[in-house]
């Protein structure tokens, strides 16, 4: 045995009695729509968590410490996040929390991590409502006033719409935002919303409204919301003779859009915030290890969900300790970190800035069609 190998296995021997027990893994907890009417939103992003804490793990964990995921599924329910987000914090004693997708989830669980000052990162909720809950409530993508703002310019100077329609659900916190911040854009640039019609999420018959549209005689019809309602939409719009483009938001982005919307989504464009398209070499190394990991293709949720985790990671590194104050404030300091969804720095309300990507469905998959800087 080579000399400084046998002084190695020689210390471990001697150290061996008397070493401190292994160090106690850093508890992190997500909850997500692992099941539901939005279950691929949570798996998807599920997915992205897993695979950042399996590579951190891999190169050694933060602070000499494993990272252990406690995940829970809170089946997409109203309610429910808030019991789950509760019982992460109060029985497994997670030291941070990741989720949840959908804004109107995560304002539950924001008000239960606020309350008990524990961090908590949303990968993917975009309302503004969302980190206003207070100074633990961080995320990792661009908000609403800015979706609605490029998704209005897009309407105007992509599809030369003047008058448009909005379809949005009332039950949604994302949606109910963007509606307003859409509205407020178009008008400004001289367009104009000729009409509204609302649901709520989970409705299945959108025949009423779209009837109403169709008499509004508008140009395009905007549709902020998740993927089930926004299929069922363009499905029933495309039925009753609506020919107009069909344009939506990052809750569309789902394989679900396309196997229950079918011809009736071909055509239409949608905001959202990563393309595996793109050929940036951080994001083709991000999606050859997800197909390897996965079986299957990345998307936007699981870059996000990636990039949360790593967003805790640099925090932890930084603050050297996983003690909440610190690791809050460290967090609030997050600046120029390089994830596989762009480059994030926070804002004073724990946002970061970032670029959007317009997609459109094409032989039933999400094509980049660009870019869009703030
Ligand atoms: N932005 C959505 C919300 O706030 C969540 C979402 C993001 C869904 C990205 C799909 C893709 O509710």
């Amino acid at each position: 045995m080579p000399g400084p190998l046998r002084l190695l296995a020689l210390a471990l021997l001697v150290s061996g009695p008397l070493a401190a027990p292994a160090a106690e893994p850093i508890k992190l907890g997500e909850y997500a729509s692992l099941t539901g009417k939005e279950a691929t939103f949570g798996q998807s992003a599920h997915r992205g968590v897993v695979m950042a804490v399996e590579e951190l793990n891999a190169a050694g964990g933060i602070l000499g410490r494993r990272l252990e995921l406690v995940a829970e599924d809170d089946q997409s329910k109203p309610g429910e996040a808030a019991t789950i987000v509760k019982k992460l914090i109060s029985r497994d004693k997670v030291i941070a929390v990741i989720g949840e997708v959908a804004s109107s989830r995560s304002l539950e669980g924001a008000a239960v991590c606020q309350a008990a000052r524990i961090p908590m990162i949303s990968p993917a909720s975009t309302a503004p409502e969302v980190t206003a809950r207070g100074d633990y409530i961080f995320r990792a993508c661009f908000i609403d006033p800015f979706q609605g703002t490029i998704m209005a310019r897009f309407a105007q100077h992509t599809l030369h719409a003047k008058r448009v329609g909005i379809m949005s659900s009332i039950t949604s916190a994302e949606s109910v935002g963007l509606s307003r911040y859409f509205r407020e854009q178009f008008a400004r640039d001289g367009g104009t919303v000729a009409l509204e019609q609302r649901y709520a999420d989970g409705d299945k018959d959108f025949r009423a409204q779209l009837t109403a549209v169709r008499a509004a005689g508008v140009d395009a019809l905007f549709i902020p919301g998740y993927y089930v309602e926004a299929a069922l939409i363009c499905k029933q719009a495309r039925a009753l003779g609506l020919q107009i483009p069909l344009f939506g938001i990052d809750g569309w982005e789902s394989p679900e859009l396309v196997r229950l919307g079918g011809a009736a989504v071909e055509g239409a464009y949608f905001a959202t915030h990563f393309s595996p398209e793109d050929s940036a070499a951080a994001v083709v190394s991000f999606n050859t290890r997800f197909q390897k990991r996965w079986g299957v293709g990345s998307d936007t949720l699981a870059g996000l969900g990636y990039d949360s985790v790593m967003m805790l990671a640099d925090a932890l590194q930084r603050a050297g300790t996983t003690d909440a104050p610190k690791l809050r404030d460290a967090l609030a300091a997050t600046k120029d970190l390089v994830g596989v969804t762009g480059t994030i720095t926070l804002d004073a309300q724990r946002n970061p800035t970032k670029s959007a990507v317009v997609l459109q469905v094409r032989g039933g998959k999400f094509h980049f069609i660009e870019t869009i800087t703030p």
